[in-house]
């Protein structure tokens, strides 16, 4: 059955049919007859379409009776505001940020693994640091955080669900205590799984049911761990006992619902799955970020705070900093900032030509906004660019 809804109304999953009424006549009326993906729904919008038919039968069950606001969110802006310094001056301080984390957390896990108990606290400085770098431009932390996840999962993980918590935190308007909180939380978000025995944690294969009962014990290893160091508010030791809790009750370890569930534990449950999904492991490859935002806003009744995914649009856009693309006019190149007053015009340091061809340093622009609109984003491998070395990384 065909039903014209309002192209604000779009979600991925969504079958556009063609209606058959005129163009001529129609000029705000989009027509396909394809699946709506993020990329297309972007695409309709952009070009100001105003409604468009869906077959009611070939969308994917379950969409067409929610409340939908993906588009929306998509053209709703409000991305994060960067300030005027630029991305390559913040990058040095990031970089020593990120690298000072890292090594942080592999020495916190090595010494809960050897038996002791780490000096947590330590973690503060560079928890303000993280704050400090956000402030001045999140980009450059930011860009770490998507560059960063090909390797050494299990410590940029904590890393990057901290640098993502925090940045969730602020633009959801919580005071700069519980962004430290949920930054803190954050990195030691799966300190519990250090007690988990090794066997379990790298099993190649599906864990049997009991062993999945001691994976589920980690949030709460961590929990009973955090709590005992002086002088840490309780958000960040209930950011940790929480991280796996789900809006609808079926989250673990307590099975809270969603209004019981603290508010960085909230925050730090969407910044985990979205690094989770978005990084490579050696069961999976990454899942591009547009992609996994798309998902997650299918699940976001049932899994998350309401209105959470919705912000989380917002704030990432979808196109992060460091995401491969190629341009309507057939150049490639990499997101080097959002856009705040446009967030599907993020700025685009362009490497390449049409053709292929690399650019020479002199050509590359650091675009802010003008350029073509940007076509698809691209999966890795499938393009010679390698945004750490645009970034100067390496
Ligand atoms: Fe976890």
């Amino acid at each position: 059955m065909l039903k014209k809804i309002s192209t604000e109304q779009l979600v991925p999953g969504m079958y556009i049919a063609d209606s058959g009424i005129s163009r001529m006549e129609n000029p705000y009326l989009y027509y396909a007859e394809t699946d709506a993906t993020v990329e297309l729904i972007n695409r309709i919008l952009r070009n100001g379409f105003k409604e468009v038919f869906i077959d009611t039968e070939r969308c994917r069950p379950g969409l067409i009776a929610e409340d939908t606001g993906f588009a929306s969110a998509l053209a709703g802006g409000g991305a994060y505001a960067v300030p005027d310094i630029p991305i390559t001056v913040e990058m040095q301080a990031a970089k020593s940020t990120y690298s000072g984390a890292l090594n942080q957390a592999r020495t916190f896990m090595d010494s809960i693994r050897n038996g002791n108990t780490p000096e947590l606290r330590q973690a503060e400085p560079l928890v303000d640091e993280m704050l400090q770098s956000l402030g001045r431009n999140p980009d450059a932390l930011l860009s770490l955080c998507k560059l960063r996840t090909q390797d050494n999962y299990t410590y940029t993980h904590c890393i990057n669900v901290a640098v993502l918590g925090i940045m969730f935190a602020k633009h959801l308007g919580f005071s700069a205590s519980v962004q430290h909180a949920t930054g803190m939380a954050g990195l030691f978000h799966d300190l519990g799984k250090s007690m988990v025995p090794l066997e379990i944690l790298n099993a190649p294969r599906d864990l049997s049911a009991d062993e999945f009962a001691v994976l589920r014990e980690h949030p709460g290893m961590g929990y009973d761990l955090v709590k005992q160091i002086s002088g840490l508010p309780p958000e960040v030791s209930l950011g940790v006992y929480d991280h796996h809790e789900r809006s609808k009750g079926h989250g673990y370890p307590r099975g809270l619902s969603a209004g019981d569930i603290s508010p960085a534990g909230r925050v730090l449950a969407v910044a985990d799955v979205y690094d989770a999904l978005s990084s490579r492991r050696p069961y999976k490859d990454a899942v591009m970020p547009h992609r996994v935002l798309g998902i997650m806003y299918q699940i976001r009744n049932k899994d998350f705070y309401p209105g959470y995914i919705e912000h989380f649009v917002r704030l990432l856009g979808i196109y992060p900093v460091g995401s491969v693309v190629e341009l309507e006019d057939g150049r490639q190149g990499v997101v080097s900032g959002s856009n705040s007053a446009a967030p599907t015009r993020p700025k685009v340091l362009i490497m390449l030509a049409k053709d292929g061809t690399p650019l020479k340093p002199e050509e590359k622009d650091i675009n802010l906004g003008e350029c073509p609109p940007i076509q698809r984003c691209l999966p890795a491998g499938a393009s010679p660019i390698d945004p750490a070395k645009a970034f100067n990384l390496e």
